[in-house]
């Protein structure tokens, strides 16, 4: 294993200059002490992150565990990125780790005996320990089986280049572990998988490629776009290597992108490169267009704008599906129900755009369209519709009409004469459709309102509570 310098190159330089560290030029190879580490990951850590940090830190070198800060958390510190989740790996027990943390700091500890990984649940952070592993896939797109290995062997199993990167933390003066070119992939901005099998082996990582360089920056390597290119193509019954991954897996890999800060590069790059088209072949790049790659959808997000859940992508993703598709879609990543309801109704949003376009549309009916589908799906329509009527009856309904309710209770109604009964909820009904159509404003409005339809004897005739 080679003990590359922890750092190297222009990124890296940057940060020396940033944090005036001494340094002997760009791109020269630096020898860097812990303290600067520890002082890159405070600045990119919230308070308990860096706590559980220092204590690992702490225990590894008073016990000699052999405990590596691995993966994302050491390229973002050389990225000076912010540090979005602290993976630890161990040469040992992970588990076992995991519960002598708690000890120290609190928290619960879930083990996952399959993959001997564990994860400490604090109030506000998650963190997850894996014993340094090596991998053995019985067959593309199957889960691995797992065996101890050494950090050199865990690196080796990962994705890309530059997650394959460790920090030692049981070293006095810990250097960064670099045995597959990554902090020279980080230095030249490519993703690089680190071998010819890695696609074969986890195409998920097909997503996660995109993810990666998108949200990085960076470019996909040579020869790694070409074995993409192929993995995409390849595969059982020709629907690319990611026919034969469970549906839960491809959804997680989505939904990793959907809470990207931006999703959208990435879903547009995954969709140029036919990786989308993979999971389902409506997800062409032309007939994105028509949604997600919509110039609409796009703009609305050109700014960070926070109006936004991260389901509002997969209606993006779902504009322009048949019901049948979408069925398809739904079975085919196995979608727990908020996915499945998006789906079905950006779907049928879609369907009843020409009755949200009528002109004078009353907003109570605005609002017996809307009411009962996902928000997330209305949210996205409005974003992506080519209707500028339908856009402004789904905001209107978001932004007001979603929130009306009447100002008289269950209660006011039974001591107004209605019975108990579904009569209440049926006239509550009537009432909240009349405050949308301004026809009550006030609650003596509605209270005059109610006294006139239970003297017109509706109130009494439809209840079938009444009358004996
Ligand atoms: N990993 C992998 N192959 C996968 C998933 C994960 O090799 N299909 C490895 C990578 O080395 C990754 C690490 O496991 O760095 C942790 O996975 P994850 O939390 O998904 O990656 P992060 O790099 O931490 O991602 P992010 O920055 O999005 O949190």
């Amino acid at each position: 294993m080679q003990l590359g310098p922890w750092s190297q190159g222009r990124r890296a330089a940057m940060l020396y200059y940033r944090r005036e560290v001494r340094q002997e030029g760009p791109g020269t190879p630096q020898q860097r002490h812990i303290d600067d580490f520890e002082t890159a990951i405070a600045s990119s850590l919230g308070g308990g992150g860096l706590a559980v940090f220092q204590t690992l830190r702490r225990l590894a070198l008073k016990n000699s565990w052999r405990v590596y800060l691995v993966g994302g958390p050491v390229r973002d510190v050389l990225l000076d990125v912010a540090i979005k989740d602290l993976d630890f790996g161990v040469e040992g027990d992970a588990p076992v780790l995991a519960h002598q943390l708690a000890e120290s700091l609190g928290g619960r500890v879930v083990t996952h005996a399959r993959f001997m990984t564990a994860t400490l649940i604090m109030p506000d952070l998650r963190v997850d320990l894996v014993t340094a592993r090596r991998e053995v896939y019985p067959r593309p797109g199957d889960l691995p089986r797992v065996f101890p290995g050494s950090v050199a062997e865990d690196l080796s199993r990962r994705d890309f280049s530059i997650n394959a990167l460790a920090l030692p933390l049981w070293e006095i003066a810990p250097q960064v572990l670099d045995p597959e070119g990554g902090l020279a992939d980080l230095d030249a901005g490519v993703v690089r998988v680190l071998h010819e099998r890695s696609f074969r082996d986890d195409p998920t990582r097909l997503l996660r490629a995109a993810r990666y360089e998108q949200r990085l920056g960076f470019e996909l390597e040579g020869q790694t776009r070409r074995w993409l290119a192929d993995a995409v193509a390849k595969g059982p019954r020709s629907k690319g290597l990611l026919g034969r991954v469970s549906g839960d897996r491809i959804r997680h890999e989505l939904e990793r992108i959907f809470e990207e800060k931006q999703p959208l590069p990435a879903l547009r790059r995954a969709a140029r490169l036919g990786v989308l088209a993979a999971i389902h072949p409506a997800w062409q790049e032309d007939m994105l267009t028509a949604g997600a790659l919509s110039d609409a959808f796009r703009e609305s997000f050109r700014d960070g704008a926070t109006d936004h859940d991260s389901l509002m992508y997969l209606a993006g993703l779902v504009y322009h599906f048949s019901p049948a598709q979408g069925d398809t879609l739904i079975r085919r990543l196995n979608m727990p129900r908020a996915w499945s309801e998006v789906v079905r109704d950006t779907i049928h949003l879609r369907g009843i755009e020409s009755r949200l376009a009528k002109e004078a549309l009353p907003p109570s009916h605005t609002y017996s369209l809307l009411q009962s589908l996902s928000p997330a799906a209305v949210r996205a329509v409005a974003k992506i519709t080519s209707s500028q009527r339908v856009s402004e009856a789904m905001n209107l309904f978001l932004d007001r009409l979603s929130g009306i309710t009447p100002r008289l209770r269950g209660s006011d109604l039974i001591s107004l004469g209605v019975a108990v009964g579904p009569m209440v909820s049926q006239i509550l009904e009537r009432l909240r459709d009349c405050r949308l159509d301004g026809q009550v404003d006030t609650g003596e409005d509605e209270r005059r309102w109610v006294l006139e339809y239970l003297q017109a004897g509706k109130g009494s005739e439809d209840n079938p509570e009444k009358g004996d």
